[in-house]
């Protein structure tokens, strides 16, 4: 399988289906209220971003996500300023992938990118309880039976976009030195560089990788197509004042870059589904729930009554994917 994958990797098209060209931005006449007059699709029912209302999500113990290549050290990433944002691409084959989750298939990494705001109480796209963030990390992937980005937007899944938010503490991350210093070599709009130093996606990703929300919905920028499965991971990174600043900087054609999220946009009929732990049940089946001291004491569980609630719910989950997915 995995050889296969080797054989007939796909050659990657650096930037060129989401970096068309400058007829959108996130002020004035082609702000976000206006893009729906040119791209149809910004006004569709299942848009994103949304608020994430904790009350509201069904809790679900999907299977663990795989994964893969996000621990190896990758050479050649390309870090290039669009004018909208900082992209950050990779040159190596296979490109590092993502399975399980809720996702039906294996999907391929197309790039990463940010979005953040003039100051820190803003600038996450989605948002928990109506709380913004400083920033969020948007890692994009495609789904590879589609082989390419381009066909990929063509199809309901097929696309997922692993989201982070960022908060902000008193220690610097070092994984981001490395990103920042590449920032300050690409403020010019279309200016690109090659980072110096190898670079793991594990690094600068949170250490929970199982909590995290699932919802349908689209590209937060033009053409807003809805062909995305979210998943918005619970657990932020902690970066300092001094580093989401450097982002800042960046300059469009315009001027700096200072805020590039979208305002959210009705829920209307859908379900945001909330992974719990899934480990954490069979482990509990056999431990004492009380001796998981470790575990936060905020969220209420760990009994055999919610073990089989759950997995109710995500039986359901499942019936609800095979009734709505194509
Ligand atoms: C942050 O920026 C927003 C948008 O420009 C502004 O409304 C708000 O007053 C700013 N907050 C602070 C604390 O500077
Ligand atoms: C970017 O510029 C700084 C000096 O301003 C330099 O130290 C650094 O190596 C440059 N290149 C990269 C890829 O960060
Ligand atoms: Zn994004």
């Amino acid at each position: 399988m995995d050889f296969a994958i080797r054989i007939f990797f796909i050659i990657p098209i650096f930037g060129t289906y989401f970096t068309t060209a400058e007829d959108f931005g996130y002020d004035g006449s082609i702000g976000p209220t206006y893009w729906g007059e040119r791209y149809q699709e910004c006004r569709g029912k299942h848009q994103s971003p949304i608020n994430i209302n904790v009350l509201r999500v069904k809790q679900v113990a999907l299977p663990d996500i795989t994964f893969i290549g996000f621990n190896d050290p990758i050479d050649n990433v390309h870090v290039t300023n669009n004018g909208h944002t900082v992209l950050i691409e990779v040159e190596n084959e296979p490109h590092p992938r993502v399975s399980g989750g809720p996702l039906d298939g294996t999907y391929v990494f197309s790039q990463m990118h940010f979005h953040w705001g003039d100051n820190d109480t803003l600038g996450s796209e989605d948002k928990i309880n109506h709380r913004s963030f400083p920033m969020e990390l948007h890692m994009v992937f495609y789904k590879e039976e589609y082989n390419t980005v381009k066909e990929a937007v063509t199809h309901t899944d097929g696309l997922t976009v692993l989201a982070f938010f960022y908060e902000l503490d008193r220690h610097q991350h070092p994984a981001y030195d490395d990103i920042t210093s590449a920032l300050s070599n690409v403020t010019d709009p279309h200016s690109s560089i090659v980072m110096n130093n190898p670079f793991s996606f594990l690094n600068i990703l949170p250490y929970d990788l199982r909590r995290y929300f699932t919802y349908r919905g689209s590209l937060t920028t033009p053409p807003c197509s809805e062909v995305v499965i979210w998943l918005d991971f619970e657990q932020p990174v902690r970066l300092t004042h001094e580093q989401i600043e450097v982002f800042r900087e960046l300059r469009s054609a315009s001027g700096k870059i200072r805020h590039n999220f979208r305002p959210i946009q009705p829920i209307g009929d859908r379900t945001v589904f909330y992974n719990i732990d899934s480990n954490y049940y069979t482990y509990n089946e056999i431990d004492d729930p009380e001796a998981h001291t470790e575990w936060p004491q905020t969220r209420k569980r760990g009994n055999s009554a919610s073990i089989s609630r759950i997995s109710l719910s995500y039986f359901t989950f499942m019936l609800i994917l095979c009734n709505t997915l194509g």
